[in-house]
């Protein structure tokens, strides 16, 4: 791998833990345990591990040289196929080459016709926000609960939404049954296994895949993770080799936050994606979370898009919401506004940003609520499903860009 992120390999465990470039305090899924008794050991591990070189980035199989294969995604290669609402839902503003998303959880859906509606009217591609995450797909060894996102699935194609997938690996869904101490071959099987399994249930259906999340540490590195200790540097590079194996056509992307803008762990991400590309392996499009706070813009969030978009992949926004410190006033309501405005602006103006996705879009179920003490109303719709500032202003940049741009009738996709 590129001689920097090498060196940042190496320097990750010092960095871990920080708090996200954003300046607060990482949720509590990301904290990791015990840091301090370990960190001798993992260092040495990393010495190790980083001294392997620019071999195994791409390690296990040769990849064959030049920029990785997969095809272009449009539109009409979505695999959606159900009725499209029309109306005036922010879907039908979008243009032909942009999926507007949500993530979503089916018990909400079958709880509520009118937030059902609301997704409806509004989205054409949805991500399941933890039903594919590995740890609730095969609670136990062998043990699979599929009907979860099996009924998503089901759902996007009955209502026009592309199915975009996350997340295959990710240290935080990590199953409780996998053990450590269990070796390398063991563990390597095991992930090779989830990736093809999981790709291939929904192989033609799922039009794109997060098939690395988070891999990246506060400072650009490689994040400390049981894969990085269990297989080295390479297990990125393998989970996108696997999952193009099991469905040639899904898009597949690397999905990260804190990076929006021109971050050190920014320029971490864009380092680890060229290398990725030249040496063949298929990462079709870089995520970007976007889980932003409302006193805080990215910084050249347009031209950072434009860099990775630069090196032949799609860029996506994958899990926008801007979270606000309670309580809420008028002025924390239109930065927040001016954000959203902001990212979609940027995506719009990168013409390979395949999709803008928010993270919920009601505050009433927002992770924000339980997962950032102190923090809530980070999405587009209040609690009682009533349209907000940023709800306008999407619609608004939606317009302006169709005003601008020759784009298809609305409710193209
Ligand atoms: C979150 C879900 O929204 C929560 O319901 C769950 O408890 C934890 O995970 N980055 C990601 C998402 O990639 O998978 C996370 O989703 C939010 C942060």
């Amino acid at each position: 791998m590129a001689e920097n992120v090498r060196t940042d390999v190496a320097a990750g465990p010092a960095s871990a833990g920080a708090a996200p470039a954003d300046g607060t305090p990482p949720p509590a899924a990301r904290r990791r345990p015990g840091r301090g008794s370990v960190t001798l050991l993992v260092v040495l591990l990393l010495a190790v591990v980083a001294g392997a070189g620019a071999a195994t980035i791409h390690a296990r199989q040769s990849p064959a040289a030049g920029p990785p294969s997969g095809p272009p995604w449009t539109p009409t290669a979505s695999p959606s196929t159900g009725p499209t609402p029309t109306g005036t839902g922010l879907r039908s503003l979008a243009p032909a080459n942009l999926r507007i998303g949500s993530a979503v959880e089916m018990k909400l859906l079958d709880a509520d016709p009118r937030f059902r509606d609301t997704f409806t009217t509004n989205f054409n591609a949805l991500t399941a926000e933890n039903a594919m995450k590995w740890r609730n797909l095969e609670p136990t060894r062998g043990g699979y609960n599929w009907a979860p996102s099996d009924q998503l699935v089901e759902f996007g194609q009955a209502h026009g939404q592309a199915v975009y997938g996350h997340t295959l690996v990710w240290h935080t869904a990590v199953p409780s049954w996998i053990d450590e101490s269990w070796d390398t071959e063991t563990i390597r099987d095991l992930l090779r296994n989830h990736v093809s399994t999981v790709v291939g249930r929904y192989r033609g259906k799922v039009w794109a895949w997060d098939v690395v999340n988070e891999v990246l540490d506060e400072q650009g590195g490689l994040r400390d993770t049981i894969w990085l200790r269990k297989l080295g540097p390479g297990y990125i590079a393998d989970a996108f080799r696997w999952a193009h194996e099991a469905d040639p056509n899904a898009r597949l992307f690397i999905n990260e936050y804190g990076t929006e803008g021109r971050t050190r762990k920014a320029d971490g991400l864009f380092r680890l994606v060229r290398e990725l590309r030249a040496v063949g392996v298929p990462v079709h499009g870089v995520g970007f979370q976007s889980h932003l706070r409302w006193d805080r813009t990215p910084d050249d969030t347009t031209g950072n898009l434009r860099r990775f978009a630069d090196l032949g992949v799609s860029v996506a926004i994958t899990e926008m919401d801007v979270r606000i410190t309670l309580q809420v006033t008028t002025e924390k309501l239109q930065r927040q506004e001016r954000l959203y405005r902001h990212m979609l602006r940027a995506c719009l103006t990168v013409p390979t940003c395949e999709s803008f996705t928010v993270w919920g879009f009601s505050d009433a179920t927002s992770w924000i609520n339980t997962t950032y003490p102190d923090h809530g109303a980070a999405c587009v719709f209040d609690a009682d499903l009533e349209p907000k500032p940023a709800y306008d202003a999407l619609v608004e940049t939606l317009r302006e860009r169709r005003g601008r741009v020759d784009v298809p009738s609305p409710g193209s996709g």
